[in-house]
């Protein structure tokens, strides 16, 4: 078969990366005349010399109760700790201080999904009343003091940031579990997190449906309990307050409506609590090498001025902007860059409950004309999606944004020039940001009115982050070279997490210990940070990142970890062997495949992949549905028994499975491809061309084992 692509002997992160350059794209000169940052004297005050006192600069947007004695102390290192012997309380910076000058402004702007629903819009003032109400509930309903973890486990509804800003009120850790996981995922992080209490809506649209949410919190319950912890309490928010609209029964004694409850507390307010620079605000889940989630603790003083410090530099907001952040508040995105960044900055934040298409592409583009919005803020998939079904859309709406965002995965080029010139209209700037859950907030960006963009490149480290590409050994791969490698960041920052909930050893272990020079070091130059990504760096000091390294699959910018699908897959009986590889997806960027052997004495059948599937949904939620099921007579295996998850990722991908000959059984390669290749060119799914980088990211799926 003349199906194979060629160039896939490349595992090692050295490689070297051959694209054309791309050409640049200047700010227009009307933003620039507004821009909250155009003095390119920035670089000089964060320039490494002035580092970490820089960061004075970000923590000084916030009203603190008790001035910071020490910027950063790195005496235990990698257990940073910034702006200590400081106080603050995160919802007072984010909604009290702003009483005085904004009190009737607009701090979100709430877009249901069904159309004919109206807009909802709750101003600072209102905020104010409805924190407070749910700070004096949680605190005499459920006992909740500071330090304390509760779980969220929410869609996008505007009771979700009343909760989580209600939280920080009172110095309760949130822990938000994104909507569309499943019940037994949100258990999974309610028991690892030690949460008592959890959060949840009775329903919410989605694409049309309404959907029943809270049969997923019975079902984290039952996780929950039979793992050994009591859950002392499920609030339930409704959709439709006063009407519930879920067909699952409410648990007398435990569940409990809140917009009931809440009549209680009319008018109650609560003080904010002062709290440590270094307590922790929330934990945020996420997905790496092991099947087990690590929640990312996030700091109270660090993370808040480093999000409020890059929604000012990078998204450029101003209280007068109308900010849409079209991403979920159950991503890191959402925490950053919908509710904590925007509000500390006192802007107008538009949430959007549904999804992009519903009930046509035209629909984000009528949420822009119709509230004004000049910001907007989404990831790659959604600018793909928008793109394939409706790619003339937003030129029939009468907005205008001065800037916009991408975040999440690599953007294509000619994804990126449909955004700049069709949803822009050639009047955005745009900005390419990479970071991740880890970091609180971006690592890697133009900013947007001192430096030209550059299509599919984030463009330099952001303001006091100072990347670098190391290969396998440690060695500096020089920009302008042309060869990837492991972006790592020199330095701490304020918004990187603190610790891995409850495992500060997997904290080491995974972030600092590949290229740590000198564990008794407490210089933090000896510490860089390993981001988990390969780059390349042009000579222009732009980075190119290229994707996971690890076993994570990026779907539509949600990570995966190969080991969770795996783990889920085991659970089905009939299965002995599992692999999860990505495979290339035009809209999705990445979608998952799942190799399977079967125990002896069972067939291949529908029903099995079937299961298989439905274990995947119930243990992490439909995101991770895959793509495909392949039941296959046996993996490719090494003599030691390990599978080779980067032969089935080239067959998935039409590619070449790359060296064979270290395998046990070499001669199922081509069995494995015949089947595989066969039913997908029976079911439409051709092979295509792929990127330098595509190839790249393949050849690299490491083993299982
Ligand atoms: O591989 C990188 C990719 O998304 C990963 C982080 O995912 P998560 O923790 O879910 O956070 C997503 C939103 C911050 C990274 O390791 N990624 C993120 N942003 C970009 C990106 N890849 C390319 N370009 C980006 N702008």
């Amino acid at each position: 078969m003349a199906l194979e692509q060629e160039g896939v002997q490349l595992s090692e992160a050295q490689i070297a990366v051959h694209w054309k350059e791309e050409e640049y794209y200047f700010p227009p000169a009307k933003f620039i005349a507004q821009a909250n940052m155009a003095d390119p004297s920035v670089f000089e005050r964060f320039s490494e010399q002035n580092f970490p006192e820089c960061f004075r600069e970000y923590a000084e947007l916030l009203t603190w109760d008790k001035y910071w004695h020490t910027t950063l102390d790195s005496s235990k290192p990698p257990f940073w700790r910034w702006f200590v012997g400081g106080k603050l309380n995160a919802c007072y910076n984010c909604v009290d201080r702003h009483l005085q000058k904004y009190r009737n402004k607009a701090a979100f702007i709430w877009v249901p999904e069904p159309e004919e629903e109206d807009t909802k819009v709750i101003t600072y003032q209102e905020l104010y009343i409805r924190v407070n109400e749910f700070a004096a509930l949680l605190q005499d309903v459920c006992g909740l003091k500071a330090g304390d973890r509760i779980t969220l486990h929410m869609p996008m509804v505007p009771e979700l940031p009343v909760a989580m800003l209600a939280c920080a009120r009172l110095g309760v850790i949130h822990s938000v579990v994104f909507g569309g996981f499943s019940g037994q995922a949100c258990g999974e992080r309610m028991v690892d997190s030690g949460s008592h209490i959890l959060v949840t809506i009775d329903a919410y649209s989605r694409n049309g449906e309404l959907l029943d949410h809270k049969l997923k919190a019975d079902q984290a319950v039952e996780y929950v309990e039979k793992n050994g912890v009591k859950v002392d309490k499920v609030l339930v928010w409704r959709r439709y307050p006063g009407k519930y609209s879920s067909p699952t029964p409410m648990v007398d004694g435990r569940d409990v409506f809140v917009d009931e409850l809440l009549k209680n507390y009319r008018g109650a307010s609560v003080a904010p609590v002062s709290m440590p620079a270094e307590a922790p605000l929330f934990l945020m889940y996420t997905s790496g090498t092991t099947a087990r989630p690590k929640g990312c603790q996030h700091s109270t003083g660090g993370y808040l001025s480093y999000v409020a410090g890059t929604s000012k530099y990078y998204q450029d907001i101003h209280p007068e902007d109308t900010y849409w952040c079209f991403a979920d508040i159950g991503w890191i995105t959402g925490h950053s860059y919908i509710v904590y960044g925007p509000l500390a900055l006192a802007a107008t934040s538009v949430m959007y409950e549904g999804v992009p298409l519903y009930p046509d592409p035209g629909r984000p583009w009528r949420i822009a004309e119709r509230l004004n919005v000049n910001i907007f803020h989404t990831a790659p998939t959604t600018i793909r999606m928008l793109r394939k079904a409706g790619p003339d859309e937003p030129s029939k709406y009468n907005y205008h944004f001065k800037h916009m965002t991408t975040v999440g995965e690599p953007i294509e080029p000619e994804v990126w020039r449909w955004y700049y010139h069709v949803v822009g209209k050639g009047e955005a700037v745009i900005v390419d940001t990479w970071w991740q859950t880890e970091n609180g907030g971006f690592l890697g960006s133009t900013l947007p009115a001192l430096h030209p963009m550059k299509p599919g490149s984030c463009g330099p480290g952001v303001l006091g982050v100072y990347p670098v590409i190391y290969d396998e050994l440690g060695n500096e791969i020089p920009k302008g070279s042309g060869r990837a490698g492991n972006i790592c960041i020199r330095n701490p920052w304020p918004g990187i997490m603190q610790t891995v909930w409850g495992q500060p050893e997997r904290f080491v272990q995974i972030y600092y210990a590949k290229y740590c020079r000198n564990p008794q070091s407490t210089d933090w130059r000896d510490w860089p940070y390993f981001a988990g990504d390969g780059a390349v760096q042009a000579a222009d000091g732009y980075f190119r990142i290229l994707g996971r390294v690890d076993d994570v699959i990026n779907v539509a910018g949600h990570r995966l970890g190969t080991k969770e699908l795996e783990s889920a897959a085991l659970t089905v009986e009939e299965v002995a062997e599992a692999a999860a590889v990505p495979v290339m997806d035009e809209l999705r960027g990445r979608a998952v495949e799942m190799y399977i052997a079967l125990k002896p004495g069972y067939s291949p059948s529908q029903e099995i992949e079937d299961k298989v599937r439905g274990a995947i949904e119930t243990i992490i939620g439909k995101i991770a549905r895959p793509k495909n099921v392949w039941i296959v007579p046996d993996m490719p295996k090494t003599r030691s028994g390990k599978i080779m998850r980067r032969v089935v990722a080239g067959i998935s991908n039409f590619m070449s499975p790359g060296d064979i000959t270290t395998l046990a059984n070499p001669e199922i390669v081509e069995t494995i491809r015949t089947q595989v290749q066969a039913a997908k060119l029976s079911r439409g799914e051709l092979p295509r061309q792929l990127s330098p980088q595509e190839l790249e990211e393949i050849g690299r799926y490491g083993q299982v084992g």
